[in-house]
């Protein structure tokens, strides 16, 4: 009975040993999947922690979207439409590179909207 003990508190110490040294779960936020799947494709290889371009991470850093403050949240939030409406972002000299990471005018429209929704959405304190 005491051996048993020893094991299970053993086992126990052992988990929370094994447990302290595993990664951090990478923050998975809640943009909607279909949003989720845009920035991925056209603006996660310079503005997410891999990035290395620390300019980029300076502007905006998605994985550190939770992050941020309310009022910083809306301010980007107008700003990615913008700059995605004016085709700023993703930067024409990348999309020479990899034109596959164009983005197609209903994906930026798909963006925009979500944009303004979720602007809306934090102004209302949701
Ligand atoms: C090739 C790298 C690269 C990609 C891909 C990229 N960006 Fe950027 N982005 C930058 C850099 C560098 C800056 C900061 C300097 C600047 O403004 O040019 C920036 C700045 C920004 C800013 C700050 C506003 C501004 O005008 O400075 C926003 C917002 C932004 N990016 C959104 C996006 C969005 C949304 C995407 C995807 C649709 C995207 N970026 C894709 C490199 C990139």
């Amino acid at each position: 009975m005491k051996k048993q003990i020893v094991l299970m508190v053993a086992t126990g110490i052992l988990f929370l040993f094994f447990q302290s040294f595993s990664p951090e779960p990478a923050s998975e936020i809640d943009f909607p999947d279909e949003i989720s799947t845009i920035l991925k494709s056209s603006c996660y290889d310079c503005h997410s922690t891999e990035a290395k371009s620390e300019k980029a991470l300076k502007a905006i850093n998605f994985e550190q979207w939770d992050d941020y403050r309310l009022t910083k949240k809306i301010g980007l939030l107008g700003d990615i439409c913008k700059v995605v409406d004016e085709g700023k972002m993703p930067p024409e000299k990348y999309l020479e590179h990899k034109p596959d990471r164009k983005m197609s005018e209903a994906q930026k429209k798909v963006l925009c909207d979500w944009t303004r929704q979720e602007s809306e959405k934090l102004m209302q304190g949701n």
